[in-house]
Parts: structure tokens; C-alpha cells; sequence
């Protein structure tokens, strides 16, 4: 089974003094992290506090965004090298923030997968539907496209370093998630175009994480979903308490009968 992963996104929340706060109970609370890994993803300002806070622990530190070019004039831009620096081991690439507001395309989600990579960054590439798309039954086409297009040129061992996440736009700060049902059909379908991107054995070690309104209630029926392999949180990551409560769920998915 591959191992769970939860990925906190704080989006733009937090300052510098609150960042620090949030990575220390977060810390605190889980000590000894068994058959999970964990990511931290703040706001750029807060990397340097959130990896000092974080530093001998053993939860991850990741970035939110980067762009392609190693440096350059490219004004309030940051680099893969400089999150690297600070000790990032993990890049949200494609979110679909990103893509609606700040107009980025597959094709620059692309070179940025490709520089999380040259860097030693693991690009976490972001997919998924808008309501309208689902509506119209486009699922399957938009998150294919976005994968193919994201994912392209890369080689068979490339991809098996990669992380997917499925996150369908409608569920996104709605309240509203995905049902386990249909996060494992789409989940399932993209592991079907891994296999044939890569191979069926790399596509098997390839972690794919579900987001969208992800939080303590919900997590246990999503993450018992073998498919799922971990969930990428946005507002309940904001919590120390409801972050962990979800961190806990995926610990024990598969597991424990009671869950
Ligand atoms: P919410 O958990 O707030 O719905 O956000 C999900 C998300 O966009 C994570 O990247």
C-alpha cells in the first residue's frame, strides 16, 4: 500500500508570527508520525520561520507555487532554487487558483514541473473539473488533458516521483466534497493514464491525493477509498486541531475497524 500523504495548502493565510504558531502545534501534536507523511505548505514569507519551526521534526516542508527560471528579471517571481534553499522537498504546481486567476496554463505548468524536478523539488500537480464541467459530463476530458499536458515529456521514472492531486473546483472552500465514490472513479481513471504514461508498475507507486473541503468528518470515507492515497487540506489545515484531527484519519485508514 503506498504510504498516506497530507499536504497542508495555507493559501494566503498567515503571517510570519502565526505561521510559526500553527507549524509548532502542528509539530507538537504529532509526534512520532506512524505510516504517514506530512507537508506544511505556507505562504512564501513564512518558509524560513515554518522550516526552523519544523527543523528535526518529522513533517515536510512545501511551497505553494514557483516559477520555471532559475533567477531572472522576472519581478515577484520566486525560483525552485530558492525554495530548495529554505528546504522545501515539495511544490503545489497547477492549482486551480492559479489556472482561473492568475491565468496559468498547461504549458507553464509544464516547465514548472519540469523545474520543481531540475531543482529536487516533487512537483504535487493539481487537476480537476469546475461545476460546469461536471455538469456537462467533461470530468474525465478536463482532468486528462490537464495530467497529459502538465505531466508531458517527462521520462517513465520522472513520473513515478511524482504526486497527483485530484481537486475537483466545485468542492474547493464550498463545504461541499467530492463523495468518496467519486473521487475513487476519477482517482482510478488517472492512475489508468499513469499507467500508460509510465508503466502500470510505476503508475502503483505514484501517490494521488484527493482535496476539497477535506476535513475530520469526511476524511476516514475518503481516505478508506484505496485509491486515495492522502488528501491536499486548504481551510481545515488552517487549525492545528482539525489539521491533525484529518492527519489522524489518514494514519489509520485501512486499519483500524473503528475508524
Ligand atoms: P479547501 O480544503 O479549503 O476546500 O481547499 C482545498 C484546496 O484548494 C487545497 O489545495
Amino acid at each position: 500500500m503506498r504510504a498516506a500523504l497530507v499536504v497542508a495548502n495555507w493559501k494566503m493565510h498567515g503571517t510570519v508570527v502565526e505561521a510559526r504558531a500553527l507549524a509548532a502545534q502542528v509539530r507538537d501534536g504529532l509526534k512520532r508520525p506512524r505510516g504517514i507523511e506530512v507537508v506544511l505548505c505556507p505562504p512564501f514569507t513564512a518558509l524560513a520561520a515554518v522550516a526552523e519551526a519544523l527543523a528535526g521534526s518529522a513533517i515536510g516542508l512545501g511551497a505553494q507555487n514557483c516559477h520555471w527560471e532559475t533567477s531572472g528579471a522576472f519581478t515577484g517571481e520566486v525560483s525552485p532554487a530558492m525554495l530548495a534553499e529554505h528546504g522545501c522537498r515539495l511544490v503545489i504546481l497547477g492549482h486551480s487558483e492559479r489556472r482561473q486567476q492568475f491565468q496559468e496554463t498547461d504549458a507553464q505548468i509544464n516547465l514548472k514541473v519540469r523545474a520543481a524536478f531540475a531543482h529536487g523539488l516533487t512537483p504535487l500537480l493539481c487537476v480537476g473539473e469546475s461545476a460546469q464541467e461536471r455538469s456537462q459530463g467533461l470530468t474525465f476530458n478536463i482532468v486528462e488533458g490537464q495530467l497529459r499536458a502538465g505531466l508531458a515529456g517527462l521520462s517513465p521514472e520522472a513520473l513515478g516521483r511524482c504526486l497527483v492531486a485530484y481537486e475537483p473546483v466545485w468542492a474547493i472552500g464550498t463545504g461541499v466534497n467530492a463523495t468518496p465514490a467519486q473521487a475513487s472513479e476519477v482517482h482510478g481513471y488517472l492512475r489508468g493514464l499513469l499507467s500508460e504514461l509510465a508503466s502500470k508498475e510505476i503508475a502503483q507507486f505514484i501517490r494521488i491525493l484527493y482535496g476539497g473541503s477535506v476535513k475530520p468528518e469526511n476524511a476516514g470515507a475518503l481516505l478508506r477509498e484505496p485509491e486515495i492515497d492522502g488528501a491536499l487540506v486548504g481551510g481545515a489545515s488552517l487549525q492545528a486541531q482539525t489539521f491533525l484531527g484529518i492527519v489522524k484519519k489518514a494514519a489509520f485508514r485501512g486499519g483500524n475497524p473503528k475508524e
